[in-house]
């Protein structure tokens, strides 16, 4: 999984990112690129066109929902298995999604940003009994950036 979430955990409000943060888009962009992204319709619906060399998997419960150019499921499962034949697939939210695909991911890309902020989609709880931290980098606020970050890899830890 792939995402940003603040110090209480908020990744968005009213179906938009609550921050600017162009070197973790840079990033974002960087791993995901030539991989299959999974997400719920709601973020899909966020983009304003689709995300260049990726192939998109939307989740929604709608059976009628159509959308040019992506393949629809209806459960994460569905969506997992059109991605076997990719070794680095990516889960990239909603909160609802990453719920649903906490229990499936084997690594977390969680860039956290420095902050609490006000939201309606939260990402969920990492248990740290099942996680563990493998690469931890700081970004300091600045110009750019109004608010410093802190890339964290999170592998599953083997039981
Ligand atoms: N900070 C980050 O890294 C990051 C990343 C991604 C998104 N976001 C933010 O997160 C917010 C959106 O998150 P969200 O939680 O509201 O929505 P979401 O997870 O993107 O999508 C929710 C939708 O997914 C479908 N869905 C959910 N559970 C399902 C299930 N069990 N089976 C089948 N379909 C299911 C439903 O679609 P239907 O209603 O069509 O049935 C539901 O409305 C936005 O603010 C966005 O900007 C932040």
């Amino acid at each position: 999984m792939i995402a940003a979430a603040g110090e209480n955990e908020a990744l968005g409000k009213d179906n938009d990112l609550v921050w600017h943060l162009p070197d973790d888009f840079k990033r974002f962009k960087q791993l995901t690129t030539g991989h299959h992204i999974i997400m719920g319709r709601k973020t899909f619906e966020t983009f304003p066109k689709l995300l260049p060399n990726r192939v998109h998997i939307v989740i929604t419960r709608d059976r009628n929902y159509t959308a040019e150019g992506v393949i629809i499921v209806h459960t994460i499962e569905e969506a997992l298995a059109k991605v076997e034949n990719d070794e680095n697939p990516f889960i990239i939210g909603g909160g609802k999604i990453y719920t649903l695909g906490m229990q499936y991911a084997d690594c977390i890309e969680l860039t956290r940003v420095h902050g609490d902020f006000e939201a309606d989609a939260f990402f969920p709880i990492i248990n740290e009994n099942d996680w563990e931290i493998v690469e931890k980098e700081y970004h300091e606020k600045d110009d750019r950036h109004a608010y410093a970050f802190t890339y964290l890899t999170y592998e599953r830890k083997k039981q």
